[in-house]
C-alpha cells in the first residue's frame, strides 16, 4: 500500500487544528510540509515555526519539502522544529552530497527532489546516499496544478535504477496527484503519494485519503 502524504499547503490556515484532527484520524501516513522562500520558487509559504506547530499537533511523520536556496543554512532549524524527513532540491544545491551528509548527521532522513526538467540520471551518484527521491510532477511553487504526464516514465526509470542497485530509497510523487492518476503512479513504482488539493478540496477528505491508500 502506498504511503499517503497530504500537503498542508492546501489546508485551511485559519483553522489548522481541524485539518490536523482530520489527518490524525485518517489513514494518512505523513504530513507533507512545503517550505517556499520566494527565490527558488515564485511563492512564499512558511518556515520552521509552523513546522514546530505541526510537530506538536501530530505523531505522524513530518515530511518537510524545502523549496529554498541555501538549504544548509536552515537544516538545523528544521531538525529542531521536529522534521523527520528533510528534502532538498537538486537544482538548489551546489554541494548536494555535503547537504545530504548534513541532514543525516542531524538525525533526519534525507530526500532529494527533482524538478520536471531534471533527469533521473542526474541522481545516479547520490541515490545510494539518500532515503527518498521526490519526483516533482508539477513545477514547484503552488498547489492545485495539473500533473505532467512525462512523470510516469521518470518514475519507471527511477524504479529500475533503485532496484538494479538493490536500494530501499522511497519514490515520492509531488504535484497534481489525483485518484485518477494514482493507480498508474503506483504501477510505475511510486511509494509515496503527496496530495494537496485532491485531499483538502474533496467533499470528504478522510474518505479520499482512504481511497488513495487502498490503491495498489
Ligand atoms: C508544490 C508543492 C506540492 C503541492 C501539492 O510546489 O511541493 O506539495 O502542495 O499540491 P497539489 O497536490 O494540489 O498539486
Ligand atoms: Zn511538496
Amino acid at each position: 500500500m502506498p504511503i499517503i502524504a497530504p500537503s498542508l499547503l492546501s489546508a485551511n490556515f485559519l483553522n489548522l487544528q481541524a485539518d490536523c484532527d482530520m489527518l490524525n484520524q485518517s489513514q494518512a501516513d505523513w504530513y507533507h510540509l512545503d517550505v517556499m522562500d520566494g527565490r527558488f520558487v515564485p511563492n512564499i509559504s512558511f518556515g520552521p515555526m509552523l513546522v514546530e506547530f505541526f510537530r506538536k499537533a501530530t505523531n505522524k511523520v513530518c515530511d518537510v519539502h524545502l523549496m529554498i536556496e541555501e538549504p544548509e543554512k536552515y537544516a538545523e532549524a528544521f531538525q529542531k522544529a521536529g522534521a523527520d524527513n528533510l528534502t532538498v532540491h537538486i537544482e538548489a544545491c551546489r554541494h548536494l552530497h555535503r547537504n545530504i551528509q548534513q541532514i543525516k548527521s542531524l538525525g533526519m532522513k534525507a530526500g532529494v527532489a527533482i524538478n520536471p526538467h531534471t533527469s533521473v540520471e542526474s541522481l545516479a551518484d547520490i541515490i545510494s546516499d539518500i532515503d527518498l527521491v521526490c519526483v516533482m510532477s508539477v513545477n514547484p511553487g503552488f498547489g492545485g496544478q495539473s500533473f505532467i504526464p512525462n512523470t510516469l516514465q521518470k518514475v519507471a526509470q527511477l524504479r529500475r535504477m533503485i532496484d538494479e542497485k538493490g536500494l530501499q530509497v522511497l519514490i515520492e510523487i509531488d504535484g497534481g496527484v489525483t485518484l485518477g492518476n494514482a493507480p498508474d503512479l503506483i504501477q510505475a513504482g511510486a511509494d509515496v503519494l503527496v496530495a494537496g488539493n485532491t485531499v483538502f478540496r474533496a467533499s470528504d477528505p478522510m474518505a479520499t485519503i482512504a481511497a488513495l491508500k487502498a490503491i495498489g
